[in-house]
């Protein structure tokens, strides 16, 4: 079961020259849980934890461009979208059986607390997935 929590992101530290934003603490995603973090409409990142693996892919489905893939349903590593039932591979992003794929965001993790790439401004990060 998922259940999510939403907060603002911002950009708060650069790593290896990238911006991270700071996502929450270990502790507050725990396997099975999920949190969106949102800087501005086009750019929203969903962020899961897969029992204990992190993973970060735009919160927006390319199928009609829908805010929604942090209530997706999680299972094997994959999430399915809560609207019309596409799966993505939450690794690669990849649509199952599709061409369509959810950009993909590094996650670190230092001392606690998780830590996401910031999506870049120069175009939609749904419409770059695809
Ligand atoms: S909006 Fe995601 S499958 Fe349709």
């Amino acid at each position: 079961m998922n259940t999510n929590d939403r907060n603002a992101g911002s950009a708060d530290v650069e790593i290896d020259g990238r911006d991270y934003a700071r996502a929450c603490t270990v502790a507050e995603l725990p396997p099975g849980r999920s949190r969106m973090l949102y800087f501005d409409e086009e750019r929203q990142i969903a962020l899961f934890n897969v029992d204990g693996e992190l993973h970060a892919v735009t919160n927006i489905c390319p199928h009609q461009h829908s805010p929604v893939i942090v209530d997706g349903m999680i299972e094997d590593c994959t999430v399915t979208c809560p609207l019309h039932g596409w799966a993505y591979d939450l690794r690669s992003g990849r649509a199952l059986g599709g061409g369509a794929r959810l950009k993909t965001f590094d996650v670190r993790v230092v001392e606690g607390v998780i830590w996401v790439e910031v999506p870049g401004e120069e175009e939609p990060t749904w419409f770059r997935g695809m």
